[in-house]
């Protein structure tokens, strides 16, 4: 028996599209072991009825299972604990991949290298900056060349936190991939291309004061605004409490605004916002997850 953990991740972290992404202290929790007969997925204390063959957790399993020829009978898979909200844009997909390749590679005894895991889960996913931090933990960029990802560490300074505020709503990636143009000009190439450069290297060399010019947009957050109603609101009065910087977690619903530590009067006034505008937001606090996947045998 396999019990998995896998840390929620957010996505683009403003001009970084479908190249940067930061694993966070929330988790979806799921234990898997074979048995003889056929396949039984038990949803600890939740209502959920998902078919088997929409569960990303089974199908990732039996593809990579399938892939490397190891023959099976079923599973037990218990769902138990699912924490990271579904289509909220905080890689609840990608943790169910990640999960199941991680069983299915336990399961073969642990034959496939990080890099192995990391190519089979994009391949699934169609883009690597929600998988390869839920793998490896910690803030990614990562590019795919000639079909195999490349991907990098970037340092983020400790005192940073990140407000992650959550709406009632949903919004589907197919959806907010649907509303961006087709092709861009020059300018917001050359806009979004210096600022993820600068984003970079003012994570590794810890200079916060230029965090905010960096994380604005010109590829992504423009369009999907429309999606995301009081998002205008929310990003001015997390500016006006002295946010480091603000923007839309991976196709969104969900809004990150990065903290301070010593900023420690953010999370309630920002609550107090959220609970007299429209849509059902929550706010957590979390921290950079650096570790990525567990798994215990
Ligand atoms: N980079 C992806 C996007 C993340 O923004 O569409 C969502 O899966």
């Amino acid at each position: 028996m396999f019990n998995i953990k896998v840390p929620a991740t957010t996505a683009n972290m403003g001009p970084g599209f479908d190249a940067l992404g930061m694993a966070l202290n929330m988790y979806n929790e799921v234990e898997i072991q074979e048995q003889e007969d056929g396949v039984e997925v038990i949803w600890d204390g939740m209502d959920v009825d998902l078919p088997l063959e929409e569960n990303l957790i089974y199908t990732s399993l039996v593809l990579v299972l399938d892939r490397y020829g190891y023959e099976y009978k079923g599973f037990k898979i218990r769902m138990k604990d699912c924490s990271i909200p579904l289509s909220r844009g905080l890689g609840s997909s990608a943790s169910a991949i990640v999960a199941g390749i991680a069983a299915a590679n336990a399961i073969m005894g642990g034959k496939l290298s990080e890099d192995e895991i990391i190519n089979i889960a994009t391949e699934i996913e169609g883009h690597p900056d929600n998988v390869v931090p839920a793998i490896t933990g910690g803030m990614v960029v990562s590019l795919s060349n000639e079909g195999k990802v490349v991907h990098s560490k970037i340092d983020v300074p400790e005192n940073l936190k990140f407000a992650v505020m959550i709406p009632s709503f949903k919004v589907s990636t197919e959806e907010a991939r649907g509303v961006m143009p087709k092709s861009y000009g020059k300018s917001e190439c050359i806009f979004n291309i210096s600022r993820v450069a600068m984003l970079v290297n003012a994570f590794n060399k810890g200079e916060i004061e230029k965090i905010r010019c960096c994380t604005k947009d010109m590829i992504h957050q423009p369009y999907r605004k429309t999606l995301i109603h009081g998002i205008d609101d929310i990003f001015k009065k997390s500016e006006e409490l002295g946010a480091v910087a603000e923007f839309i977690s991976g196709s969104g619903s969900t809004l990150i605004s990065v903290v301070e530590s010593q900023n420690t009067g953010f999370e309630k006034n920002m609550r107090e916002f959220l609970e007299g505008i429209e849509g059902g937001w929550q706010i957590k606090m979390l921290e950079m997850d650096a570790h990525g996947v567990r798994i215990d045998i």
